[in-house]
C-alpha cells in the first residue's frame, strides 16, 4: 500500500462508485497504460463502499496465479473445493459460495489486472457479472491479451469500459507533493509532471531515482528538482535501473515474491533475511497484506515483477522455484491450491521427482479442466516412474486433447500383468476408449469383449462390460448394448461409475426408441449420482450429455436445451477452453435456434461447433450435419451440400448410431437443392431403416419431414395385413400412441390435416407449434394452409398470409421448400411495382419513378394481383411479406 494519500481523479472515482451503487448495477472496467493509476483508483473506490451493504471481494490477478486453474481467485474461493464437479459445477459452486457469504448484500468483485486471470477464473467472473445482485469492476492494462469471458463483459453490455487518461498537471503537482511529503517548487513540479506525462508510477520512479542525490533538495521546506532530463524516460528502463541498484539481499526478496506471489510472509521470512524483507517493504518493492488469516506478500507493482523475472537468469529462476516448492512442502500444504503450486514449481524448476504428488496435481488440474497443465503434470509423473496410474491418467488426458496416437503409445508401454485384474480392467477400458473413439478402431469392441471373458473379478468385469456396451451402442449394435448394460445394472458388485455408464447407454436407446419419459428418468438418475462417479470416470459426462442432448432434440424441448446450455454456460465454457462437451452443447444450441427460425444464430453456432469439433472423431460429422440443416433452412444449397460432404468425410463409422441426424440432414440438403423427388425417396428409405432399427423416436421426425414436403399421403413402410401400405399421416398417427410427449400427437395432427387438406386444422396445428416456439414448423403449416386456401380462392387466404407474415417476421431469413411451394414467381419489374404499390404509392407516382406509362403500371398490377391471388392493394403488403426472403420492406 502506498504511503501517500490519494490525489485527484474525482470524476473517475465518482463514475466507479456510481457504477456499483447505481440503479443499473452495471460494472465498470478501467483500461490504461502501465502505471497510469488504475489499480490505485480501483482500490480507493472499493474502499469507500460500505461493507454492510456490499460484500466485496478484491482480487489481484498476477503472472504467477495465471498459471494455475482458479489461481486468480484463490483469495475468493474457500480453501476446500468439493470433488467431482464438472466445470460448470465448479462455477456454480463458487457462485453459491459467494452468494452465501454475501448474505443478501450486493456482491462486488473488484478485479485488478483482469487480463491476467486464468481461464476458469475469467469464466467465473463473467458468470458473477451476469448474476442479479452482483457488480464486477476492474482494471486492464493496455496492449495485453484479454481473456474472452472478460472481453465479453462489455460486448455483452455487462460493464462499461473506460480508458483511464493521464493525470492533468494540477494533479501530478499534488501527487508530487504527496510523494515527497511536502510542497514542491512550481517549476520543478511542472517539469517532473511533464516528464512523467501524467503517469503516477513514472513520477514516483523519477523521484526515487533522484532521491538522495544532489538533484533533489529541500530548502526552506520546499522541494526543488534540478535534474537535467530533457526527454521522458522509459518507465521500464527506470525500474530496471532501480532494480539493478538493489542490494543482493533485497533483490533476492523481490525475486522470491516475483515467482511466488502471493507468498506467505512466514515463508518469505524463512527464505530470506528478515532485514532484507523489511528493507524491500521500506523501499516500496513489496507490500504486505492480510488476507483470510494469512499474511501475504506481493510486489508493490506488477512492473517490478516483470523486470525482476526478466532479469533473472534461467539457472537462478529454477533454483528459486525449487526453493519455493521446498518451503511450501516444509510448512505443509494447507490449501488445495498449494498442492498445484508446489507441483508447478517442481515442474518448472526441473525437480519434479515425486510421482504421487504429480499424479495428484494432474488429477486436480484435469478436474479443473486445465488440459495443458494436466498433460504436463501427468507426463512428468510418468517420467518420474509413476507407473501405470500415471500412464492411464496421461493417456486419458491426451485422448481429450485429441492426441490418441500418443495416448496409445503411453498405454502400450505399461501393459499390465494378466493376474493383476483390477489394473487390467482399468487399463483395458482406457485403452479401449482411446482406440475406439480416438482412433476409430472398430475391432476394439471384439478385443474388449474377449478380454472381459477372462476376468474373474466381478466389479472389474462389470466395468469392462459397461464400456463394451456403450461402444456397441455407438456402432449401432443396440440390442447387445442394452443387454450388456442391463447385466451391469443387475450385478450387485458393479461400481457406481460402471452402473451409471450402463444407465446412460440405456437412456440413449430409450430416447431413440421414443421411450422419452423413461429415458428422462434414467438421465436424471445418472446426473444426480455425478459426485460419486466423476473422479473415477470423468468421461462419463460425455455419455450423459449425449443421452440427454438426444432426448431433448427428439422431444423438441427447446426450453430444456436453453436450460442446459445456460446451466453448463456453454459459451463461457468455450471461452474458458473447457473443451469437454462444449462442441456438443453448441450443436444443441444451433438445433434450438434452427427450430425457432433464428437462422443467423443457427448458422453461426453450428459453424462454431464445426470449428471446435474439427479434430474430434466423435462429433465432427454431427456438427457438419447440423450446419447442413442450418444452411438448408436458409435455402443455401451450396453450403448445405458442402457441409454434407464434410459430414460424410468426417463422420466416424464408430459413431454409426448418429445416422438418423446425418440422413435427415441429407434429406434437407437434397430438398433445398431442388431435387424434391430425390429428397422424398431418401426420406422414405430412411423411415424404413428407422423402423427396422426400432427408432420410433427418430422416425416421427422423418415422417414429419415428409409432411413438410407435402407428402402426407405418400405410402411408407411394409405392406400391412389388410394388403395396403400406410401413408405417412397414418404411420404418424400410429406412432403418436407409442412415442412419449406432446409433440408426436401434434405431428400426427399436422400429417392428417395436410393429407385431408383441412386448412382450419393446419392453422390450428400452426398455433400449437408456435406455442412451443417451433416457429419454422408453424410457418410451414401456415404456408401449407395459405397455399390451399389460395387454390380454393378462399377469402380466408389473406388472413393466412397475414399470419404467415407475422411468423416470418419473428424469424431470420428462412427459405424451406414448404415456404417456397406455391409462392408465385414475380418478374423483377413486377417486384418493383408491387413493392412501391404495397408502400402506398399511387400508380402515377410508380409510373414516374420507373419511367413507365400509368397504363403499363396498371397492367403490371393486375398481373401481380392474379399471381398473388389478392383482390387489391390493401392485401398486397401481407402477400409480399408472406414470401420468404421478401419482407416487402425495401422499396426499389
Ligand atoms: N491518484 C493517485 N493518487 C496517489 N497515488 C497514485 C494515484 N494514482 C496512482 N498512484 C500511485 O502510482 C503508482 C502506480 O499506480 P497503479 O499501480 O495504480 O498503476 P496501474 O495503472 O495499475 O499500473 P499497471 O498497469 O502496471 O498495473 C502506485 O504506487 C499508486 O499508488
Ligand atoms: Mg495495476
Amino acid at each position: 500500500m502506498s504511503r501517500w494519500k490519494f490525489v485527484g481523479r474525482t470524476d473517475e472515482l465518482n463514475r466507479l462508485l456510481a457504477a456499483v451503487t447505481g440503479e443499473a448495477g452495471r460494472g465498470l472496467f478501467f483500461s490504461g497504460s502501465a502505471g497510469i493509476g488504475k489499480s490505485r483508483l480501483l482500490r480507493e473506490g472499493v474502499a469507500t463502499l460500505p461493507s454492510d451493504r456490499y460484500a466485496i471481494w478484491s482480487i489481484a490477478a498476477s503472472a504467477t496465479t495465471a498459471a494455475l486453474p482458479f489461481g486468480g481467485l484463490v483469495q475468493v474461493l474457500p480453501a476446500e473445493q468439493p470433488q467431482g464437479l464438472s466445470p460448470a459445477g465448479i462455477l456454480r459452486w463458487a457462485l453459491d459460495v459467494l452468494q452465501q457469504q454475501a448474505a443478501g448484500r450486493r456482491i462486488v468483485l473488484a478485479i485488478d489486472d483482469a487480463h491476467l486471470l486464468d481461464p476458469p477464473s475469467a469464466a467465473l467472473v463473467h458468470l458473477v457479472a451476469r448474476t442479479e445482485n452482483a457488480t464486477v469492476v476492474g482494471t486492464l492494462r493496455d496492449g495485453e491479451q484479454i481473456p474472452l469471458p472478460i472481453r465479453a463483459l462489455w460486448t455483452d453490455d455487462l460493464v462499461e469500459h473506460v480508458e483511464l487518461t493521464p493525470m492533468p498537471p494540477a494533479e501530478t503537482a499534488g501527487l508530487l507533493a504527496e510523494i515527497l511529503g511536502g510542497p514542491v517548487d512550481a517549476g520543478s513540479a511542472d517539469r517532473l509532471g511533464r516528464l512523467s506525462s501524467g503517469n503516477p508510477l513514472l513520477l514516483r520512479e523519477l523521484v526515487h531515482a533522484a532521491t538522495g542525490s544532489e538533484e533533489l533538495k529541500r530548502t526552506y521546506g520546499i522541494w526543488k528538482w534540478t535534474g537535467r532530463l530533457e526527454l521522458a524516460p522509459n518507465l521500464t528502463d527506470l525500474i530496471d535501473t532501480r532494480v539493478g541498484q538493489l542490494t543482493d539481499g533485497v533483490r533476492a526478496v523481490g525475486e522470491l515474491v516475483a515467482f511466488g506471489e502471493p507468498l506467505g510472509l512466514h515463508l518469505l521470512n524463512q527464505a530470506a533475511d528478515q532485514a532484507d524483507v523489511e528493507m524491500a517493504e521500506e523501499r516500496g518493492l513489496i507490500t504486505v497484506m492480510q488476507h483470510d488469516r494469512r499474511t501475504n506478500v506481493r510486489l508493490a507493482h506488477p512492473l517490478y515483477g516483470e523486470v525482476l523475472r526478466r532479469r533473472c537468469p534461467v539457472s537462478r529462476t529454477r533454483r528459486l522455484q525449487a526453493r519455493l516448492a521446498e518451503l511450501l512442502e516444509q510448512v505443509g500444504k494447507r490449501r488445495r491450491d498449494d498442492l498445484l503450486r508446489v507441483a508447478v514449481w517442481r515442474l518448472d524448476s526441473g525437480t519434479a521427482q515425486d510421482p504421487a504428488l504429480l499424479v495428484d496435481a494432474a488429477v486436480q488440474a484435469f478436474t479443473r479442466y486445465d488440459v495443458p497443465l494436466a498433460t504436463r503434470l501427468a507426463r512428468a509423473a510418468l517420467d518420474a516412474d509413476g507407473g501405470s496410474d500415471a500412464a492411464e491418467l496421461l493417456a486419458t488426458i491426451l485422448m481429450f486433447a485429441d492426441r490418441p496416437d500418443e495416448a496409445i503409445d503411453v498405454l502400450d508401454a505399461v501393459t499390465p500383468e494378466p493376474d493383476d485384474e483390477r489394473r487390467l480392467c482399468r487399463w483395458l477400458t482406457v485403452r479401449g476408449m482411446v482406440s475406439y473413439w480416438g482412433l476409430s478402431q472398430e475391432s476394439t469392441v471384439e478385443e474388449i469383449a474377449s478380454r472381459a471373458e477372462q476376468i474373474s473379478d466381478s466389479a472389474g468385469r462389470a466395468r469392462v462390460h459397461a464400456f463394451e456396451a456403450i461402444m456397441r451402442l455407438h456402432r449401432l449394435d443396440t440390442t447387445a448394448a442394452v443387454r450388456l448394460s442391463q447385466r451391469v445394472l443387475d450385478r450387485p458388485a458393479a461400481g457406481v461409475a460402471a452402473r451409471e455408464l450402463a444407465r446412460s447407454t440405456i437412456a440413449y436407446v430409450q430416447a431413440a426408441r421414443g421411450e422419452l419419459t423413461r429415458s428422462g428418468a434414467a438421465i436424471a438418475q445418472v446426473h444426480s449420482a455425478a459426485a460419486s462417479w466423476r473422479t473415477d470416470m470423468p468421461y462419463l459426462q460425455l455419455a450423459l450429455e449425449l443421452a440427454r442432448g438426444t432426448r431433448l432434440m427428439l422431444t423438441c424441448d427447446l426450453a430444456g436445451i436453453d436450460a442446459i446450455v445456460a446451466d453448463e454456460f456453454a459459451d463461457l465454457a468455450g471461452a474458458g477452453d473447457f473443451r469437454l462437451g462444449t462442441g456438443y452443447l453448441a450443436i444443441l444450441q444451433a438445433y434450438a435456434a434452427r427450430l425457432r427460425g433464428q437462422s443467423d444464430t443457427a448458422m453461426r453456432t453450428s459453424l462454431g461447433a464445426c470449428a471446435v469439433l474439427a479434430t474430434s472423431r466423435v462429433y465432427a460429422g454431427l456438427a457438419q450435419a447440423e450446419r447442413a440443416q442450418s444452411a438448408a433452412l436458409r435455402g443455401d444449397a451450396t453450403q448445405a451440400a458442402a457441409a454434407m460432404a464434410e459430414a460424410d468425410r468426417t463422420h466416424a463409422p464408430g459413431m454409426a448410431v448418429l445416422y438418423p441426424w446425418l440422413e435427415q440432414a441429407r434429406g434437407a440438403t437434397l430438398a433445398t437443392s431442388g431435387d424434391l423427388p430425390g429428397a422424398v425417396k431418401h426420406l422414405g428409405d430412411l423411415v424404413d431403416r428407422l423402423r427396422a432399427d426400432n427408432f420410433a423416436g427418430h422416425e416421427v421426425h422423418v415422417l414429419h419431414d415428409l409432411v413438410r414436403l407435402d407428402q402426407a399421403s405418400m405410402a411408407v413402410g411394409p405392406t400391412c395385413s389388410d394388403g395396403g401400405r400406410r401413408t405417412v399421416a397414418q404411420r404418424l398417427a400410429e406412432l403418436s400412441e407409442r412415442v412419449d410427449g406432446v409433440l408426436p400427437p401434434l405431428l400426427a395432427r399436422h400429417g392428417r390435416a395436410a393429407a385431408t387438406d383441412s386448412t382450419t386444422d393446419l392453422l390450428a396445428v400452426a398455433d400449437d407449434y408456435a406455442a412451443l416456439e417451433l416457429t419454422v414448423f408453424a410457418a410451414e403449416a401456415t404456408a401449407q394452409a395459405a397455399q390451399r386456401l389460395r387454390r380454393q380462392q378462399s377469402a380466408a387466404a389473406n388472413d393466412a398470409r397475414e399470419r404467415l407474415a407475422g411468423l416470418l417476421g419473428r424469424c431470420d431469413l428462412i427459405r424451406t421448400p414448404a415456404l417456397n411451394a406455391g409462392v408465385p414467381v414475380l418478374t423483377e419489374r413486377e417486384w418493383q411495382v408491387a413493392r412501391l404499390a404495397a408502400h402506398g404509392a399511387p400508380s402515377r407516382a410508380i409510373a414516374e419513378r420507373l419511367y413507365l406509362s400509368a397504363r403499363t403500371v396498371e397492367n403490371h398490377l393486375q398481373r401481380i394481383y392474379s399471381k398473388l391471388g389478392v383482390t387489391g392493394r390493401t392485401e398486397l403488403w401481407a402477400a409480399l411479406r408472406s414470401i420468404p426472403g421478401h419482407e416487402g420492406g425495401d422499396v426499389g
